[in-house]
């Protein structure tokens, strides 16, 4: 299994490309079920998780073509309306070809995701919302098998906000037969880029960028070509690996309005941070500040930059306090990061985190994707060698990161 092994110490500079957002690509890359014609993706981010929805949809019978920078779907000849347990236990986001296969084809079997490592993550709303839709569901050994002549368009509030409930329900709404209203949508940045590759494909969608998105059914979807939005959890922790490490690093392809919340935590830690269209400039010359925060959904401090920001907090001058309130269990880095000599306390659903001089080198294991990020800031951030454990997780969800790394001065090696 690969590692990755760091030689903290090294103060970061130069310049970053950001890759195309995982979260948008996932769901964007299921709409390629949804139309007979061809969609033309560009931006598409290497990874893991990509290379994973990819494989599921082609056992389904979609065709994926790679010319240079674009990626072409196309779902004329979808004969396999099934997501295997094998497939959806590696990637929860499979979930996400039940919405379109459903609205299609009237039919889908998939397997229901398990719990993770950060929660139980159930996936009751976006069943409860096809219900709503006249979907017609039953759960039998394991497996969501799902009905419908033509889904109906309803008023759906869910019980909370959820991302990929959201972007199901939007993917099935668009082709129901009437209007459906989706009350406390998800405005995650990544539901927006879906939404619009969806209008592009002729839907008809209100609202987007809001809690309420009101869709008018079609009934056929075309083809369209669509430049898939900017990674905002690698640009924030790209962001954090400088703050933490010291040094002046600017990113390109990416945009500082999809992450404001992130961004003014950093400059309360005491970073510089100037941006234009595409890019965003980070300069970081002293000790950061500690600073509290609380998770919550867009627009507010995104739970997937949690574990990075709490590495810089650890090192930080001062006690901070940071309250995850999306997932049960998503504190896991912590025992990790106190073997590299951070002092972190856990209360209930907060972590109390006093600021030490610095981090020590040490074998440390990654448990999920942004806890191995914060893992690698902490290394990079660190006095002697950090050894990181299993970073098959890094690599589901991070495009090249220690390439990146390395190219503003990072030492870091993947080691087999
Ligand atoms: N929830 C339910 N029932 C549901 C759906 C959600 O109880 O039917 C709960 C979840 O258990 C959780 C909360 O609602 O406590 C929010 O979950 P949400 O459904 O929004 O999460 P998700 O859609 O499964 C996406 C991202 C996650 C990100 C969360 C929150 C994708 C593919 N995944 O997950 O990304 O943390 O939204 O923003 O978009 C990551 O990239 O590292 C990652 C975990």
């Amino acid at each position: 299994m690969d590692k990755l092994l760091i030689r903290g110490g090294k103060r970061l500079s130069g310049e970053v490309t950001i890759s195309g957002a995982k979260n948008a690509a996932l769901p964007i890359l299921c709409a390629g079920l949804l139309t007979a014609d061809d969609l033309h993706l560009k931006n598409i981010p290497h990874l893991q998780d990509v290379i994973t929805i990819t494989k599921l949809m082609k056992q389904m019978g979609l065709r994926v073509q790679e010319n240079g920078d674009e990626t072409v779907l196309n779902g004329n000849d979808i004969t396999k309306l099934e997501a295997p347990y094998e497939m959806v236990k590696t990637m929860r986001a499979s979930i996400l070809v039940l919405g379109p296969l459903l609205a299609r084809f009237g039919e889908a079997k998939v397997s229901l995701p398990g719990g993770c490592a950060i929660g139980s993550r159930p996936v009751d709303q976006h069943i409860k919302g096809l219900q709503a839709m006249g979907a017609e569901i039953h759960i039998d050994a394991g497996y969501i098998y799902a009905k419908a002549k033509r889904l109906k368009g309803a008023r759906i509030v869910t019980d909370m906000i959820t991302v990929t409930g959201t972007e199901n329900l939007l993917m099935a709404a668009v082709l129901a037969e009437g209007e459906t209203v989706l009350e406390n949508a998800a405005r995650e940045p990544e539901v927006g880029d879906l939404a619009n590759l969806l209008v592009k494909m002729g839907a008809k969608i209100e609202g987007i960028g809001s809690d309420r998105l009101v869709i008018q059914g079609v009934d056929k979807l075309h083809g369209a070509t669509h430049e898939v939005i900017a990674d905002r959890i690698e640009t924030g922790t790209f962001l954090c690996a400088v703050a933490a490490a010291g040094g002046d690093v600017t990113l390109r392809r990416t945009r500082s309005g999809l992450l404001d919340a992130a961004l003014d935590k950093l400059r309360e830690a005491g970073a510089i941070l100037t941006s234009g269209e595409d890019w965003i400039r980070i300069q970081m010359a002293a000790r950061p500040k500690a600073v509290s925060f609380r998770t919550t959904e867009y627009p507010g401090f995104p739970t997937d930059m949690q574990a990075q920001f709490m590495a810089l907090n650890c090192i930080a001058d001062g006690t901070s306090h940071v309250t995850e309130t999306i997932f049960e269990n998503r504190f896991m880095h912590v025992q990790e990061l106190n073997r590299l000599g951070a002092a972190i306390d856990i209360e209930g659903n907060t972590a109390i985190i006093k600021g030490v001089d610095k981090f020590v080198g040490a074998p440390v294991m990654a448990t999920d994707l942004r806890a191995s990020a914060s893992l690698v800031i902490a290394g990079l951030a660190a006095q002697g060698e950090t050894l990181v454990e299993r970073i098959y997780h890094l690599d589901r969800g991070y495009d090249r990161m220690e390439a990146k790394l390395s190219a503003i001065g990072a030492d870091i090696e993947r080691v087999k």
